[in-house]
């Protein structure tokens, strides 16, 4: 991997605000600045500010798990990307799969937030990703292209996006692709960002979809993944470590 590879934590709606916080201070106390790996976490909202206390002073970054297009305005229960910068985040994951199937999130409304994420010098993750059926009925790279194309916002350079490649039916199941399977997907993503991009080999994409420590060193080593983004296993500060030292 030539780009320094993102390892983003995402709890999705998971732990308590003592449990965020300890966990998160475990990392910051595990990671050298000079890591071949960058560090991020993605707590739930509440615990943004905990987590960013628990982090301070250690190069662990923060993410949000969403953020809406508008900066603010009437928006009940909604967070917008200038509150997030304001608590301290870097990074904000947009697309995710969860949220495009509970939410009906399409891929304008992802790019969107990703623009509004942009706008503030808060980095987006964009998922992008396949469901089983569509990847039984052999539409992968159409899907992914699809949304490479609906959800990233053009022009952008590879310090202000970084995508994060999914498989939907990989997430939490235990169950990956083949390596190859990843290296194909991931080298498409590649040729959509550069029809966007004059800065496609910039651009971190990471893989996610049941990422363990038994699997992190294979996939992390698969040509164009520049990073992972970990669900499940990033819930234990040993086992997410373990995947970050797999760099
Ligand atoms: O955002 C993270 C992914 O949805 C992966 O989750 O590692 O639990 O499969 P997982």
């Amino acid at each position: 991997m030539a780009l320094r590879p993102l390892i983003a934590g995402n709890w999705k709606m998971n732990l308590d605000r003592e449990t965020a916080a300890g966990l998160a201070r475990e990392l910051a106390g595990a990671v050298a600045a000079a890591a071949a790996f960058e560090m991020a976490v993605c707590p739930p909202a509440p615990y943004l500010i905990p987590v960013a206390d628990a982090i301070a002073g250690s190069p662990v970054g923060l993410g949000a798990q969403d953020c809406h297009a508008a900066a603010n305005g009437a928006h009940t229960g909604d967070v917008a990307a200038p509150m997030l910068t304001d608590v301290g985040c870097t990074y904000v994951i947009v697309g995710h799969s969860e949220r495009r199937a509970d939410h009906g999130e399409t891929d304008a409304v992802v790019r969107a937030k990703a623009e509004a994420a942009r706008s503030v010098g808060l980095v987006p993750i964009v998922c992008v990703g396949e469901t089983e059926a569509q990847r039984d009925a052999g539409e992968t790279l159409d899907v992914v292209g699809r949304q490479v194309a609906g959800s990233i916002p053009d022009g952008l350079d590879g310090t202000t996006l970084v995508v994060a490649y999914e498989p939907v039916w990989a997430i939490g199941t235990g169950r990956t692709p083949t390596v190859d399977d990843v290296a194909a997907v991931h080298a498409h993503i590649r040729a959509a960002l550069a029809r966007k991009s004059a800065d496609a080999a910039g651009i971190r994409i990471l893989y996610g979809g049941s990422v363990k420590p038994s699997n992190a060193s294979e996939l992390l080593a698969v040509a164009n993944v520049d990073g992972a983004l970990v669900g499940g296993a990033s819930l234990k500060a040993a086992d997410f470590l373990a995947i970050a030292r797999a760099v």
